[in-house]
């Protein structure tokens, strides 16, 4: 199962099913709406993720969709909504402008969400109650993994893997196109997997899986997770 952007359509009723939670976002009244600062340093994360990827990742992308979400809200309805305010009323709508701004919102809030949830050198294994509910429902934290390149393989190009839940309010790992999100359709976000190839090409080329392995392996905060869930 993977999520496009039409799926997000259609699934416009989908009642929460949790409480999003409160970070990754400052909250902001008005534009323009300011990248937050890294949690760590650019060579923090390496050699899972490189000081070269990092400052490319979050210095050109990631503010290119801030700059660029920027620009197009000025003026409009979202121009003094929270961002994760403009990614849910954005994606309400098919109209080419809300769909640029959509595709920005989502983008500039995806990466806040990913950057936040990593802590250099561990903790890395859910623990406690997490870390049985993970186990039941992926086996064991090696069977999360394979889910995930498993998952990441349904999504074509560009796009996330994300652990949320499932129409059955059931722990899930979910593939979605692009930028978009659980959040989007009402769901929680716990924990994000870029798998655009600017997260991964320079330091792993085409080797998809292994950066997802080594991701899962080394760099999850899951205690970040764990309040994800509890907010
Ligand atoms: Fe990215």
């Amino acid at each position: 199962m993977h999520i496009t952007r039409r799926t997000i359509l259609a699934a416009g009723a989908v009642t929460a099913v949790a409480t999003v939670f409160p970070r990754p976002h400052v909250a902001h009244a008005a534009l323009p709406l300011t990248q937050p600062a890294l949690p760590f340093a650019q060579a923090d994360l390496a050699p899972v993720i490189s000081e070269k990827t990092v400052s490319l990742h979050y210095g050109k992308h990631h503010k290119a969709y801030y700059d660029k979400l920027n620009t197009l809200a000025a003026g409009t309805r979202y121009a003094d909504m929270e961002l994760v305010e403009i990614v849910k009323e954005a994606a309400k709508s098919e109209a080419a402008e809300d769909i640029k701004i959509f595709n920005n919102a989502a983008q500039a809030w995806n990466h806040v969400a990913y950057w936040d949830q990593f802590v250099p050198g561990g903790p890395n294994r859910p623990e406690g109650d997490l870390g049985a509910r993970i186990n039941e429902t992926f086996g064991d934290y090696d069977g999360l993994i394979k889910r995930a390149v498993d998952v990441s393989d349904t999504v074509f190009g560009t796009g996330w893997v994300w652990l949320t839940r499932d129409d059955d309010n059931k722990l899930a790992l979910i593939g979605y196109e692009d930028g978009n999100n659980p959040v989007a359709v009402g769901r929680p976000a716990y924990l994000g997997i870029d798998i655009w190839e600017h997260a991964y090409y320079v330091d792993y080329e085409n080797r998809k899986a292994e950066h997802i392995r080594s991701v899962l392996e080394k760099l999850v905060n899951w205690r970040v997770v764990e309040e994800r869930m509890s907010a």
